[in-house]
């Protein structure tokens, strides 16, 4: 048994945000009120302290199996919990690709000595090749809670729309990395003045906003729904707003990379700036945050992207992707709260209850008798980003070196206690 006392408590479901103690009993929420007694329970003094239920986040690259000299699931899941995550799902485009239920097997099993709760999503194509669709029966029956090609797109329109009817038939939530290949071509950062200063190969931003397009265009025509990945543009939000308005099933998720930097970064060339969608400009930022704040976009994720130092060491030839885990709340309370955007009841909504909402997943919310999954931290102190202290394996933060403002105090999952400063 465990009292939290005197927690200001943030729950977006039951509208709350005041002063209240949480009492947790075998490892569920037994009460939310004011002045709790509990005789025998251990008690934590939360003053100052506010307490989320449970971050989630629905984007995390944990490169187990396989590319573990990045990162792996328990490394993965050690950052998760030193940034107040309480779970997370892990993209499919690891070594082999989780396409099948042996992977999905090895992952399940590996998870459980986790310190927060993993969900494998599975590929939405054999090997992400684009060809093939998986039999997405079969892997969500093996725990898949998502299909994905993430990292890429599926290139061809009629896959991916087949592909878009099988998984709404098996009540799998479908996740679509939006880039077209041939647009993109091979272009290391955002198209526009950077690039061109640098003389530096860019990508067009209308690589994202195409398929954007196509896949709002099939979710609209099939009657199906699906979640856009990684949202970067000014124009991926016009259209998502507009499809929403239109009654058309699409979600989406932003990260905070996205709503926080731009492109200007890359002046400095370093790899620790590149990832896929790139860092787009000050328009970008502002049509993001305006997406967050009228609910277009439906959830934060982080697209943590582990890659090794040596591997990041070269601007030109470093793989694309940042880490985040260990900065999203940061980032979050610095760039939307702190700035009078989002309130906090508003980021509980954007960081606990959507992304579990759109995966079909309980959680989210302090009511009586959920699973105690809560993140509590102090929302005013500042801290400096130092990857080097990171419980992740990577070090490629593209917030190394900023001051955010917001830390983590104790991660609880399932009412253990997985982290604690
Ligand atoms: O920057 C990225 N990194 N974008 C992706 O889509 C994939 C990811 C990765 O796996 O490294
Ligand atoms: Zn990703």
């Amino acid at each position: 048994m465990m009292l939290l006392k005197n927690a200001h408590v943030v729950d977006y479901i039951s509208d709350t945000d005041s002063k209240l103690d949480i009492l947790i009993k075998n490892g569920r929420i037994a009460a939310v009120s004011d002045k709790i007694m509990a005789l025998g329970a251990e008690e934590i003094d939360c003053r100052g302290l506010v307490a989320f239920p449970g971050i989630f986040d629905m984007h995390v690259h944990a490169r187990d199996p396989g590319q573990t000299d990045k990162e792996d699931l328990l490394s993965c899941a050690k950052a998760a919990a030193a940034g107040g995550v309480t779970g997370f799902v892990c993209m499919p485009n690891t070594v082999p690709v989780i396409d099948n239920e042996k992977t999905l097997k090895y992952i399940n099993t590996k998870a459980k000595a986790a310190k927060v709760k993993v969900y494998p999503a599975c590929a939405i194509t054999e090997g992400q090749m684009g060809a093939v669709i998986c039999d997405f029966k079969l892997l969500k029956d093996s725990g898949a809670v998502a299909a994905t090609d993430d990292g890429k797109p599926v290139k061809s329109a009629r896959i991916m729309g087949e592909a878009m009817i099988k998984a709404s038939d098996e009540q799998l939530p479908l996740i679509s990395h939006c880039e077209d290949m041939d647009i993109a071509s091979g272009g290391l950062i955002n198209a526009g003045l950077v690039s061109i200063e640098l003389d530096i190969y860019g990508s067009h931003r209308s690589s994202e906003n195409i398929i954007t397009g196509r896949e709002i265009d099939l979710a609209r025509d099939l009657h199906v729904p699906v979640h856009i990945a990684h949202v970067s543009t000014a124009e991926s939000v016009a259209k998502i707003r507009a499809a929403k308005q239109a009654g058309i099933q699409v979600t989406c998720e932003t990260a905070p990379h996205y709503f926080a930097l731009t492109e200007d970064l890359l002046y400095a060339k370093d790899a620790d700036y590149r990832m896929n969608p790139p860092l787009r400009l000050g328009r970008d930022v502002d049509a993001i945050i305006e997406g967050i704040a009228d609910g277009t976009i439906d959830c934060i994720a982080t697209d943590h992207a582990p890659h090794t130092p040596a591997e990041k060491a070269d601007f030109h030839t470093a793989p694309n992707g940042v880490i985040g885990l260990e900065t999203s709340l940061a980032a979050c309370l610095t760039f939307l709260y702190h700035t009078e955007k989002v309130s906090l009841k508003d980021l509980v909504r954007l960081m606990c209850v959507n992304p579990r909402k759109i995966l079909g997943m309980k959680g989210g919310s302090f009511k009586p008798g959920e699973l105690a999954d809560i993140t509590l931290f102090e929302p005013n102190t500042e801290w400096e980003v130092t990857p080097k202290k990171f419980k992740s394996k990577a070090r490629n933060s593209c917030f190394k070196g900023m001051k955010l403002k917001g830390r983590v105090r104790y991660t609880i999952v399932d009412g253990d206690i997985v982290y604690e400063i």
